[in-house]
């Protein structure tokens, strides 16, 4: 059977998404490290944190995904600590992140995985890094660092966000958002 078409195809991924007061904060927050690092800054509304990166999904698919999400009612909120400020060389991405990851995170990112896989989706193996980036295209080296004063993320929901690259940068939408216990 042939693929279908393009514009049939999405690229999704599943996420925690910071309130409009809490992206504020951190914007406040990591003004002064973006700044040094001469990278073009994420705009608040784009602060997030990926959990499970699906990729390019045929509309079918996403159902299917959406209905597992759905069927899963047992999953644990948790709060998160945001007090650790870094810096990949490769990706040249400055991230702020969690030090500690709770186990409900873990727990989340596995059944998101098993939700995804159980519809015929192939997601990354490589271990959870859960992080916000802050900017890309960034040049700041050095070691990771504590953020002055941690930032608290009660976090009681995920969301299925749709990615679309536009010459002005990156658009999310979301387009389903599950509670958290
Ligand atoms: P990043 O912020 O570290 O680039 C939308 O692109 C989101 O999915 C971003 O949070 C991005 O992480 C993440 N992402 C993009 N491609 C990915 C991949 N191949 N594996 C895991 N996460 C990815």
């Amino acid at each position: 059977m042939s693929s279908p078409p393009p514009a049939e195809r999405e690229r999704l991924f599943l996420a925690l998404w910071p309130d409009p007061g809490l992206q504020r904060a951190i914007e406040r927050a990591a003004r002064e490290a973006v700044r040094e690092t001469g990278g073009r800054p994420v705009p608040a509304e784009n602060l997030h944190i990926t959990v499970l990166f699906v990729g390019s999904v045929e509309r079918e698919r996403r159902h299917c995904l959406e209905q597992a999400l759905a069927a899963r009612g047992d999953l644990r909120a948790f709060t998160l600590e945001l007090d650790r400020l870094g810096y990949w060389r490769r990706p040249r991405v400055l991230w702020l992140a969690p030090t500690h990851v709770p186990e409900a995170l873990e727990e989340l990112a596995a059944a998101l995985r098993a939700a995804a896989s159980g519809c015929g989706l192939a997601t990354e193996s490589r271990p959870l890094r859960p992080h916000l980036t802050l900017a890309r295209k960034a040049r700041r080296r050095g070691d990771a660092q504590a953020l002055g004063e941690a930032l608290c993320w009660p976090v009681d929901r995920y969301c299925l966000v749709r990615s679309q690259t536009l010459p002005e940068g990156a658009r999310y939408e979301s387009i389903g958002e599950w509670p958290l216990a």
